[in-house]
Order: structure tokens, then C-alpha cells, then sequence
């Protein structure tokens, strides 16, 4: 597949923006946006703490795998994948093979700032203390940055950091 029809994809942290983010660069791109994690909803007709609780996580992680790998071969799109699949080789490896990846990272002192928000749609924070959410979030870290373009959005709006992923393209 040519660079030029690589689909992107953007990885990172619960709640660092990367579907407000996605939305941006496909519409600067006049590309369809595919958030994962809501094509997972659909499929179900649930919400995702509604597939963790009747289902359990590790069900959610399969069907997690079978659906980002597959929409990670698709061309010309660009899609937001949860922020736990791309610690799954498998859905690591079909995003690398064929896809454009931005790893969006913000540093933990802002990203705190967001939590009240995300704990009631995050199961994976729901579950734990700060000190845990702490340890994830630089556990997570480690295993974003691999091989791909690392761009930090501390303190920069979602239109800067999609005008600087179309510009980075060119
Ligand atoms: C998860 C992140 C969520 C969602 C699920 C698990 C995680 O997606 O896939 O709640 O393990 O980090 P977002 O990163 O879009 O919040």
C-alpha cells in the first residue's frame, strides 16, 4: 500500500483527544473518522462499561483485537483506537504494518485535571486508586512510544495538534 493511502491512526491515554483530534485531521483530510471503540458500541448495542460489567475485560480485548486489526487494513481513513489496544501485539503490529500511527502524549499533571470526567466511561480507571491510574498511565507510556511519531499536547488545542498531523503528512 502506498504511503499516500495509509489510513492514520492515533494512539494515546484515555481522554488525551484522540477522537476530537481524529475528527479535525478527517476533515482536513476529507477523510471518513472511525472511532473504534465506538464501532465496538454499535456492534453490541452497549456502552463500553456495559460490555465490561456483562462481559468481563477479557472478552472486551478480544473482540477489541479482532475489530481494530481488521479496520487498521482499511485505506484513506482515520481512526481513534482505545487506549488499551495498542498494547496488544497483534493490534500493534496491523496498525504499524498498515497504517500511518501518532502516538498523542500528554504529561500526567494535565491529564489528572481530566480525570472526573473520564471515571464514569473508563471501567480501566473506574477500578482503581490514583496511585494505580498513576502507574497505568507511565506503564502506558512505555509501550505508546514505539517507532512512530510522538507528539505532545500539553497545552495546545486540538486544532494545532490536527493542523500539525496534515502538515507533517505533506
Ligand atoms: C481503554 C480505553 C477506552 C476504551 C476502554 C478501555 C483502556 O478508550 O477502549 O474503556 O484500556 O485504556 P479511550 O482511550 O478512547 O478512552
Amino acid at each position: 500500500m502506498s504511503v499516500r493511502q495509509k489510513s492514520i491512526v492515533l494512539i494515546g491515554f484515555m481522554g488525551v483527544g484522540k477522537t476530537t483530534i481524529g475528527e479535525l485531521v478527517a476533515k482536513k483530510l476529507y477523510r471518513s473518522f472511525i472511532d473504534v471503540d465506538k464501532e465496538i458500541e454499535k456492534d453490541f448495542g452497549m456502552t463500553i462499561p456495559e460490555i465490561f460489567e456483562q462481559h468481563g475485560e477479557a472478552f472486551f480485548r478480544d473482540y477489541e483485537k479482532k475489530k481494530t486489526c481488521a479496520l487498521a487494513q482499511e485505506k484513506l481513513k482515520v481512526l481513534s483506537i482505545g487506549g488499551g489496544a495498542f498494547l496488544q501485539p497483534e493490534i500493534r503490529q496491523a496498525c504499524l504494518d498498515n497504517c500511518i500511527v501518532f502516538y498523542l502524549d500528554v504529561a500526567w499533571e494535565e491529564w489528572k485535571e481530566r480525570l472526573d470526567i473520564l471515571i464514569d466511561s473508563r471501567p480501566v480507571l473506574k477500578s482503581r486508586n490514583i496511585n494505580e491510574i498513576e502507574e497505568l498511565f507511565y506503564k502506558r507510556q512505555d509501550a505508546y512510544s514505539i517507532n512512530h511519531s510522538k507528539l505532545t499536547v500539553n497545552h495546545r488545542s486540538a486544532e494545532e495538534v490536527a493542523d500539525f498531523i496534515v502538515d507533517s503528512l505533506k
